[in-house]
């Protein structure tokens, strides 16, 4: 039977990318949405993979959400952590509201979706946490302090937790997309998109969905056990570590 992988987020922008990209490459997938009904709707009746609604802002929320998946479709072997959300506001303007809402979907979200299912990873040994993070958080961007430090908390994290999968079996890698056509990308202001993130791109466009969904199927991959505690960047060269 194939693997079962779950994508938070997965119904929307990247995340979508992600699941038909799975689904593609032949895992039985499962994606995750926190609020928007409709899309998602649309989504499942498009792509034919199930969609389960939570919010991995809440623990309890992803541990009851993780055990209906693994009822349904079966225990969970990889786990893509990509929802996330923007408050962008420059510094001075920034309330403590949108400093919390970011940090809780962005970072601790990543600890409370993959919390529930590590300890299945390490009785099967074999897993794979593939955590979406941003060229932001690489390299800090201007009305995203909130944004950024999550971000950058997610290659940490990481690193970290890649020391301890190693032995069981289990992988944990982060992909950093720099400016991809999505919804979140393309609610900057015209103005600033166009004339200042734009040029900074070195081939002179924004990335795809499909151009994150394809590094990830390769993370997913029995064939990439030897890749753990990487980030990929996937940036059009704006940005390099
Ligand atoms: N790069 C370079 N310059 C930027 C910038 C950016 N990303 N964002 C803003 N600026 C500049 C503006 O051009 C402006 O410069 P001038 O005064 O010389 O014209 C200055 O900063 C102030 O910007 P605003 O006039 O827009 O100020 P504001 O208070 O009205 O809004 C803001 C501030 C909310 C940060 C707004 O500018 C904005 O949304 N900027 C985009 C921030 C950004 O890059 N977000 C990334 C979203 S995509 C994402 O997060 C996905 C991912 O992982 C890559």
């Amino acid at each position: 039977m194939s693997r079962v992988a779950l994508v938070t987020g997965g119904t929307r922008g990247i995340g979508a990318a992600i699941s038909v990209a799975l689904k593609g490459a032949g895992y039985r997938v499962a994606a995750n949405y926190a609020g928007n009904e409709e899309k998602a709707k649309a989504f499942a009746d498009e792509t034919g993979i199930p969609v389960f609604r939570w919010d991995v802002s809440n623990y309890q929320a992803c541990v009851d959400g993780i055990a209906d998946v693994e009822a349904k479709i079966g225990p969970i072997e990889i786990l893509v952590n990509n929802a996330g959300i923007t408050r962008d506001a420059m510094f001075h303007k920034m309330t403590p509201q949108q400093w919390n809402e970011v940090i809780s979907t962005n970072l601790t979200g990543v600890f409370n979706m993959t919390h529930p299912v590590w300890s299945g990873m390490r009785d099967r040994n074999f897993g794979r946490v593939i955590t979406i993070s941003s060229i932001n958080g690489q390299k800090g961007q201007m009305g995203q302090a909130n944004y950024s430090a999550a971000k950058a908390g997610d290659l940490g994290f990481t690193k970290a937790l890649a020391q301890e999968g190693a032995a069981k079996g289990i992988t944990v890698n982060a992909i950093c997309p720099g400016y991809i056509a999505t919804e979140m990308v393309l609610a900057v202001p015209e103005k600033v998109l166009n004339e200042r993130i734009i040029p900074q791109i070195p081939v002179g466009r924004l990335g795809q969905p499909e151009e994150i969904g394809r590094v990830v199927v390769f993370l997913a991959s029995d064939e990439a056990g030897f890749i753990t505690g990487s980030t990929i960047s996937a940036n059009g060269g704006q940005f390099f570590v």
